[in-house]
């Protein structure tokens, strides 16, 4: 992009205005109307004649016209003068965007700061039953985590469910802490290359079976053995998952990324890498401490 404030662009804007500003001073000067009309006085007419005989009044501008015109133009002057917007000239007040949202999120910071670190010395489950807390935490969940886990906490596809007590990585308080403060990265690997298109359509079918759905019997046989070799590692032999790696449980119907056929059989080939960020640098503490407060309190 090409930096107007600085170099060239700025000089030029510079310029540019200041000659803009002392043109027009000169032009409503010298172009503000002939003379007062005095009654029985010769009526002065620019030259300009049109139709032969149509002629022009030289009269003066309206003063309250006039005026208003000299306004905005010192107060176009001091404005610049004021802030920035006179190229590279920065105003002499020091203004800028970026200064005044520091300042406004400081003013924010010493005011709501005290609210929030009050609880953060609490126990959480001491703030899991004060409803006022989770009130905070629930106008926090609203600002910083409905974009992924929506208004209602409900999830979408890939991201979960928060109010419904199934967990990849663990319901309890401090566990939710840990995972707002410092993100999840869940890793399913892809598996197609690894092992061959028939195996994947079997564990698939292993995988439908195991939430009690119908499913090819053969197929599902076959794909056993497949699951017991490849997928009990981090599913665990009976599927239940694991939360230390954060391997959903397979067994319960309950999906991250779509239990349609079809969908488990593009998990499998292709792997799935959901990402929980960290909220530790941007939230801080105690405002993650109120919102692991709130989680819990919507699946209890
Ligand atoms: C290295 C550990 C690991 C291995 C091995 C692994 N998975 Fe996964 N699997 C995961 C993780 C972690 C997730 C969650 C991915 C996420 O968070 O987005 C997952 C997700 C899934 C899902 C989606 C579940 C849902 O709720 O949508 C299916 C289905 C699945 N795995 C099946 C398998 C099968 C079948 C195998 C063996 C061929 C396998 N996995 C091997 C770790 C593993
Ligand atoms: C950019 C999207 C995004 C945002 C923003 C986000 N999350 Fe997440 N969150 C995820 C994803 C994706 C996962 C699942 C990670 C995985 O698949 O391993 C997750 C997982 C979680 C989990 C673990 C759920 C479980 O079953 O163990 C919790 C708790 C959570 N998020 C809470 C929050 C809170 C509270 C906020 C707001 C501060 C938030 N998230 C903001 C995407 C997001």
């Amino acid at each position: 992009m090409t930096d107007f404030t600085s170099g060239f662009w700025g000089i030029f804007i510079f310029i540019i205005t200041v000659i803009s500003i002392v043109a027009l001073f000169v032009f409503i000067a010298n172009f503000k109307g002939g003379k007062k009309i005095v009654p029985g006085e010769d009526k002065s007419t620019t030259d300009h004649v049109w139709d032969e005989n149509l002629s022009e009044y030289n009269n003066p501008l309206p003063k309250w016209w006039l005026n208003l015109f000299y306004i905005t133009l010192v107060f176009g002057i001091i404005y610049l003068v004021l802030y920035p917007g006179l190229g590279s000239f920065a105003g002499i007040l020091g203004w800028s965007q970026t200064r005044q949202y520091d300042e406004e999120i400081k003013n924010a910071g010493e005011k709501y700061d005290p609210i929030f670190t009050q609880y953060a010395n609490q126990e959480l489950m001491a703030v899991v039953n004060n409803p006022a807390a989770l009130e905070i935490g629930k106008r926090l969940y609203s600002t910083y985590c409905t974009t992924c886990h929506g208004s209602d906490a409900g999830g979408a596809r890939g991201f979960p469910n928060l109010r419904d007590n199934d967990w990849l990585y663990g319901g309890d308080p401090a566990t939710i802490k840990t995972t707002i403060l410092n993100g999840r990265a869940g890793m399913m690997p892809a598996w197609k290359g690894l092992i061959g298109e028939k195996e994947i359509t079997e564990v698939t079918e292993y995988v439908v079976s195991l939430s009690g759905r119908e499913a090819d019997v053969s197929a599902v046989a076959k794909g056993m053995g497949t699951f017991a070799q490849y997928c009990a590692v981090c599913h665990g032999a009976d599927g239940k998952g694991n939360q230390q790696l954060g391997a959903p449980n397979l067994t319960d119907d309950i999906w991250l990324h779509g239990g349609a056929r079809a969908r488990i059989l593009e998990t499998v080939s292709l792997g799935r890498q959901g990402n929980m960020p960290a909220h530790k640098e941007f939230l801080g503490d105690a405002k993650a401490h109120l919102l692991a407060a709130y989680i819990y309190s919507l699946s209890r």
